[in-house]
Protein backbone atom coordinates (compact mmCIF):
# COMPACT_ATOMS: atom_id res chain seq x y z
CA UNK A 1 0.00 0.00 0.00
CA UNK A 2 1.32 3.29 -1.03
CA UNK A 3 0.82 6.28 1.41
CA UNK A 4 1.89 10.03 0.86
CA UNK A 5 5.60 10.48 2.51
CA UNK A 6 5.09 13.50 5.38
CA UNK A 7 7.98 15.70 5.85
CA UNK A 8 8.66 18.07 8.44
CA UNK A 9 9.42 22.22 7.98
CA UNK A 10 12.75 24.06 8.59
CA UNK A 11 12.31 27.81 9.77
CA UNK A 12 13.21 28.70 6.29
CA UNK A 13 10.07 26.63 4.82
CA UNK A 14 12.33 23.50 3.26
CA UNK A 15 11.09 20.14 4.20
CA UNK A 16 12.80 17.34 5.21
CA UNK A 17 10.92 13.89 4.82
CA UNK A 18 10.07 12.22 7.98
CA UNK A 19 11.85 9.04 6.98
CA UNK A 20 14.79 8.55 5.79
CA UNK A 21 17.66 5.66 4.99
CA UNK A 22 20.64 5.71 7.85
CA UNK A 23 23.63 4.06 6.19
CA UNK A 24 26.28 4.04 9.34
CA UNK A 25 27.36 0.67 9.31
CA UNK A 26 26.23 -0.02 6.03
CA UNK A 27 29.42 -1.46 4.36
CA UNK A 28 30.93 -1.09 0.95
CA UNK A 29 29.39 -3.58 -1.46
CA UNK A 30 26.22 -3.31 0.22
CA UNK A 31 25.28 0.10 0.92
CA UNK A 32 24.90 1.10 -3.12
CA UNK A 33 21.95 -1.94 -3.19
CA UNK A 34 20.48 -0.81 0.13
CA UNK A 35 20.33 2.80 -1.03
CA UNK A 36 18.97 1.90 -4.59
CA UNK A 37 15.93 -0.48 -2.37
CA UNK A 38 14.89 2.31 -0.86
CA UNK A 39 14.65 5.12 -3.37
CA UNK A 40 12.19 1.68 -5.20
CA UNK A 41 10.43 1.80 -1.97
CA UNK A 42 9.73 5.37 -2.17
CA UNK A 43 12.53 6.81 0.43
CA UNK A 44 13.60 10.61 -0.43
CA UNK A 45 15.98 10.62 2.74
CA UNK A 46 19.25 9.78 2.53
CA UNK A 47 21.53 9.90 6.06
CA UNK A 48 25.60 9.62 5.58
CA UNK A 49 28.52 10.85 6.86
CA UNK A 50 31.95 11.46 5.60
CA UNK A 51 32.65 9.35 8.54
CA UNK A 52 31.26 6.29 7.31
CA UNK A 53 33.44 5.73 4.90
CA UNK A 54 30.26 5.17 2.30
CA UNK A 55 29.84 8.28 0.34
CA UNK A 56 31.51 7.31 -2.87
CA UNK A 57 29.08 3.87 -3.73
CA UNK A 58 26.12 6.17 -2.33
CA UNK A 59 26.50 8.83 -5.17
CA UNK A 60 27.26 5.83 -7.87
CA UNK A 61 23.91 4.41 -7.06
CA UNK A 62 22.30 8.11 -6.52
CA UNK A 63 23.80 9.33 -10.62
CA UNK A 64 22.45 5.94 -11.78
CA UNK A 65 19.12 7.18 -10.69
CA UNK A 66 19.92 10.82 -11.90
CA UNK A 67 20.91 9.24 -15.42
CA UNK A 68 18.03 7.44 -15.59
CA UNK A 69 15.94 10.00 -15.54
CA UNK A 70 13.80 8.13 -12.84
CA UNK A 71 14.94 11.03 -10.19
CA UNK A 72 16.01 14.79 -10.27
CA UNK A 73 18.27 16.04 -7.51
CA UNK A 74 15.87 17.87 -6.20
CA UNK A 75 13.67 15.06 -5.61
CA UNK A 76 15.43 13.53 -3.08
CA UNK A 77 17.18 15.02 0.77
CA UNK A 78 20.66 14.28 1.20
CA UNK A 79 22.14 14.53 4.24
CA UNK A 80 25.93 14.52 5.46
CA UNK A 81 28.49 15.59 7.90
CA UNK A 82 31.48 17.40 8.79
CA UNK A 83 33.68 14.40 10.16
CA UNK A 84 35.14 14.80 13.65
CA UNK A 85 38.18 15.54 12.59
CA UNK A 86 36.94 18.73 10.67
CA UNK A 87 35.86 20.69 13.32
CA UNK A 88 36.86 24.06 12.66
CA UNK A 89 35.97 26.64 10.65
CA UNK A 90 39.08 26.46 7.83
CA UNK A 91 38.37 22.26 7.34
CA UNK A 92 34.40 22.93 6.61
CA UNK A 93 35.03 24.19 2.84
CA UNK A 94 37.78 20.98 2.84
CA UNK A 95 35.48 18.66 4.19
CA UNK A 96 32.57 19.45 2.63
CA UNK A 97 33.94 19.50 -0.71
CA UNK A 98 35.20 15.57 -0.31
CA UNK A 99 31.60 15.07 0.70
CA UNK A 100 30.26 16.32 -2.22
CA UNK A 101 33.15 14.92 -4.62
CA UNK A 102 32.30 11.33 -3.55
CA UNK A 103 28.63 11.68 -3.37
CA UNK A 104 29.02 13.01 -7.20
CA UNK A 105 26.48 16.19 -5.96
CA UNK A 106 26.88 19.68 -6.37
CA UNK A 107 25.35 20.21 -3.28
CA UNK A 108 23.94 18.09 -0.15
CA UNK A 109 20.49 19.77 1.72
CA UNK A 110 21.94 19.70 5.17
CA UNK A 111 25.45 19.75 6.25
CA UNK A 112 25.45 18.61 9.84
CA UNK A 113 28.27 18.92 12.85
CA UNK A 114 28.99 15.72 13.33
CA UNK A 115 29.91 15.63 16.80
CA UNK A 116 30.52 18.60 19.05
CA UNK A 117 33.87 17.40 20.08
CA UNK A 118 36.88 17.31 17.59
CA UNK A 119 39.42 15.68 16.89
CA UNK A 120 43.08 16.79 15.47
CA UNK A 121 43.23 16.43 11.75
CA UNK A 122 46.47 14.99 12.03
CA UNK A 123 46.82 12.44 9.49
CA UNK A 124 43.05 12.41 7.61
CA UNK A 125 42.16 9.99 10.30
CA UNK A 126 38.58 10.73 11.40
CA UNK A 127 39.87 9.57 14.93
CA UNK A 128 43.36 9.74 15.30
CA UNK A 129 44.87 8.40 17.64
CA UNK A 130 48.32 8.33 20.05
CA UNK A 131 51.01 5.24 20.40
CA UNK A 132 49.05 4.55 23.24
CA UNK A 133 45.57 4.27 21.33
CA UNK A 134 44.32 7.23 23.00
CA UNK A 135 42.11 9.67 20.93
CA UNK A 136 43.98 12.97 19.32
CA UNK A 137 40.99 15.39 20.82
CA UNK A 138 41.08 18.70 19.45
CA UNK A 139 40.29 21.17 22.58
CA UNK A 140 40.14 24.34 21.00
CA UNK A 141 37.47 24.03 19.23
CA UNK A 142 35.22 27.30 18.48
CA UNK A 143 31.01 26.27 17.80
CA UNK A 144 30.20 29.78 17.06
CA UNK A 145 32.67 29.69 14.45
CA UNK A 146 31.86 26.78 12.97
CA UNK A 147 27.80 26.86 12.52
CA UNK A 148 28.84 30.48 10.91
CA UNK A 149 30.66 28.62 8.63
CA UNK A 150 28.16 25.38 8.09
CA UNK A 151 24.62 27.73 8.22
CA UNK A 152 23.60 24.73 9.61
CA UNK A 153 19.36 24.85 9.94
CA UNK A 154 17.84 24.46 13.48
CA UNK A 155 14.97 22.98 15.25
CA UNK A 156 15.48 19.62 13.61
CA UNK A 157 15.65 16.32 15.65
CA UNK A 158 16.86 13.03 13.67
CA UNK A 159 16.73 10.33 15.82
CA UNK A 160 18.19 6.57 15.29
CA UNK A 161 15.41 4.42 15.69
CA UNK A 162 15.70 0.81 16.36
CA UNK A 163 19.28 0.69 18.63
CA UNK A 164 22.02 -0.68 16.72
CA UNK A 165 25.00 -2.39 18.17
CA UNK A 166 28.69 -2.45 18.07
CA UNK A 167 31.11 -4.84 19.66
CA UNK A 168 30.88 -4.59 23.37
CA UNK A 169 34.57 -3.95 23.30
CA UNK A 170 33.60 -0.75 21.92
CA UNK A 171 31.44 -0.82 25.19
CA UNK A 172 28.27 1.28 23.44
CA UNK A 173 25.28 0.08 24.98
CA UNK A 174 23.74 -2.45 24.06
CA UNK A 175 19.57 -1.79 23.65
CA UNK A 176 16.77 -4.15 22.64
CA UNK A 177 13.66 -2.07 22.30
CA UNK A 178 12.03 -4.05 19.80
CA UNK A 179 11.83 -7.21 21.71
CA UNK A 180 10.76 -4.80 24.84
CA UNK A 181 6.81 -6.36 25.76
CA UNK A 182 5.24 -3.30 25.69
CA UNK A 183 6.28 -2.87 22.11
CA UNK A 184 5.55 -6.28 20.74
CA UNK A 185 2.18 -6.13 22.14
CA UNK A 186 1.44 -2.55 20.78
CA UNK A 187 2.59 -3.77 17.89
CA UNK A 188 0.45 -7.41 17.83
CA UNK A 189 -2.69 -5.04 18.54
CA UNK A 190 -2.01 -2.62 15.39
CA UNK A 191 -0.79 -5.55 13.18
CA UNK A 192 2.84 -4.26 12.68
CA UNK A 193 6.16 -4.70 13.70
CA UNK A 194 8.21 -3.76 16.49
CA UNK A 195 10.49 -1.47 14.52
CA UNK A 196 7.27 0.01 12.64
CA UNK A 197 5.84 0.84 16.02
CA UNK A 198 8.95 2.03 17.18
CA UNK A 199 9.28 4.72 14.36
CA UNK A 200 5.58 5.58 14.36
CA UNK A 201 6.20 6.57 17.93
CA UNK A 202 9.09 9.08 17.13
CA UNK A 203 7.13 10.08 13.69
CA UNK A 204 4.28 11.13 15.65
CA UNK A 205 6.50 13.53 17.79
CA UNK A 206 7.46 14.91 14.67
CA UNK A 207 10.80 13.65 14.85
CA UNK A 208 12.71 12.53 11.76
CA UNK A 209 13.83 9.03 12.00
CA UNK A 210 16.35 7.44 9.92
CA UNK A 211 16.60 3.53 10.42
CA UNK A 212 19.39 1.63 9.01
CA UNK A 213 19.26 -1.76 6.79
CA UNK A 214 20.67 -3.25 4.01
CA UNK A 215 17.75 -5.83 3.60
CA UNK A 216 15.64 -4.65 1.23
CA UNK A 217 12.16 -6.20 2.76
CA UNK A 218 13.61 -4.52 6.25
CA UNK A 219 14.06 -1.57 4.16
CA UNK A 220 10.66 -1.61 2.53
CA UNK A 221 9.21 -2.51 6.20
CA UNK A 222 10.69 0.56 7.79
CA UNK A 223 8.98 2.81 5.10
CA UNK A 224 5.73 0.98 5.50
CA UNK A 225 4.88 3.35 7.85
CA UNK A 226 2.33 5.77 7.03
CA UNK A 227 -1.39 4.24 6.61
CA UNK A 228 -1.60 3.65 10.74
CA UNK A 229 -1.92 5.82 13.84
CA UNK A 230 -0.82 5.07 17.68
CA UNK A 231 -3.36 5.70 20.15
CA UNK A 232 -2.50 8.41 22.69
CA UNK A 233 -2.49 5.78 25.05
CA UNK A 234 0.38 3.64 23.19
CA UNK A 235 2.25 6.76 22.75
CA UNK A 236 1.79 7.23 26.96
CA UNK A 237 3.17 3.92 27.01
CA UNK A 238 6.02 4.30 24.89
CA UNK A 239 7.17 7.17 26.26
CA UNK A 240 7.64 6.23 29.55
CA UNK A 241 10.14 3.38 28.05
CA UNK A 242 12.46 6.30 28.03
CA UNK A 243 15.58 4.73 30.19
CA UNK A 244 17.09 8.61 30.01
CA UNK A 245 21.05 8.41 30.06
CA UNK A 246 21.04 4.94 30.10
CA UNK A 247 19.49 4.80 27.36
CA UNK A 248 22.35 6.70 25.28
CA UNK A 249 24.59 4.38 23.48
CA UNK A 250 27.63 6.96 23.45
CA UNK A 251 28.78 8.55 26.24
CA UNK A 252 32.75 7.59 26.02
CA UNK A 253 32.28 4.40 24.10
CA UNK A 254 34.36 6.11 21.10
CA UNK A 255 37.10 7.30 23.92
CA UNK A 256 36.81 8.23 27.31
CA UNK A 257 39.43 11.28 26.57
CA UNK A 258 36.36 13.14 25.02
CA UNK A 259 35.21 13.45 28.41
CA UNK A 260 37.55 16.39 28.84
CA UNK A 261 36.38 18.46 25.95
CA UNK A 262 34.87 21.64 27.05
CA UNK A 263 32.05 21.10 24.49
CA UNK A 264 31.70 17.50 25.65
CA UNK A 265 27.58 17.43 25.63
CA UNK A 266 25.99 14.22 26.97
CA UNK A 267 26.81 15.61 30.94
CA UNK A 268 23.49 16.95 30.58
CA UNK A 269 19.94 16.10 30.51
CA UNK A 270 18.21 16.19 27.11
N1 LIG B 1 24.43 11.82 13.84
C1 LIG B 1 25.06 10.82 14.41
O1 LIG B 1 26.03 10.99 15.14
C2 LIG B 1 24.59 9.45 14.17
C3 LIG B 1 25.01 8.45 15.01
C4 LIG B 1 24.54 7.24 14.76
C5 LIG B 1 23.70 7.05 13.71
N2 LIG B 1 23.32 8.01 12.88
C6 LIG B 1 22.45 7.80 11.73
O2 LIG B 1 21.27 7.15 12.19
C7 LIG B 1 21.12 5.93 11.44
C8 LIG B 1 20.38 4.90 12.23
O3 LIG B 1 21.09 4.57 13.42
P1 LIG B 1 21.73 3.16 13.63
O4 LIG B 1 22.25 2.63 12.32
O5 LIG B 1 22.69 3.33 14.74
O6 LIG B 1 20.56 2.28 14.22
P2 LIG B 1 19.08 1.86 13.84
O7 LIG B 1 18.67 2.30 12.49
O8 LIG B 1 18.28 2.28 14.99
O9 LIG B 1 19.21 0.28 13.85
C9 LIG B 1 19.88 -0.39 12.83
C10 LIG B 1 19.90 -1.88 13.19
O10 LIG B 1 18.58 -2.39 13.18
C11 LIG B 1 18.48 -3.43 12.21
N3 LIG B 1 17.16 -3.23 11.58
C12 LIG B 1 16.78 -2.29 10.71
N4 LIG B 1 15.49 -2.38 10.38
C13 LIG B 1 15.01 -3.45 11.08
C14 LIG B 1 13.74 -4.07 11.17
N5 LIG B 1 12.69 -3.62 10.49
N6 LIG B 1 13.61 -5.13 11.99
C15 LIG B 1 14.66 -5.61 12.71
N7 LIG B 1 15.89 -5.06 12.65
C16 LIG B 1 16.07 -3.99 11.85
C17 LIG B 1 19.64 -3.25 11.26
O11 LIG B 1 20.10 -4.48 10.74
P3 LIG B 1 20.20 -4.80 9.14
O12 LIG B 1 20.99 -3.75 8.47
O13 LIG B 1 20.89 -6.12 9.14
O14 LIG B 1 18.78 -4.87 8.67
C18 LIG B 1 20.70 -2.68 12.21
O15 LIG B 1 21.32 -3.73 12.94
C19 LIG B 1 22.57 5.56 11.11
O16 LIG B 1 22.67 4.55 10.13
C20 LIG B 1 23.11 6.89 10.70
O17 LIG B 1 22.74 7.23 9.38
C21 LIG B 1 23.75 9.24 13.12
Amino acid sequence: MTHKLEHVTFFNGHKMPIVGLGTWQSPNGEVGQAVDAALEAGYRHIDTAYAYGNEAEIGQTLKKWFDSGRLKREDVFIVTKLPFNGNRAESVEKYLKKSLEALQLEYVDLYLIHHPVGHLDVDGSVFPRDQDGKLLIDMNTDHISLWKKCCTKKNVWQLFPLASSLSSARRIVQLSPMSDPVVVDIAQRHGKTPAQVLLRHLMQHRIVVIPKSVKPERIQQNFDVFDFELTPEDMEKLDTLDMGPKGRMFGDSIGPERLRHPEYPFKERY
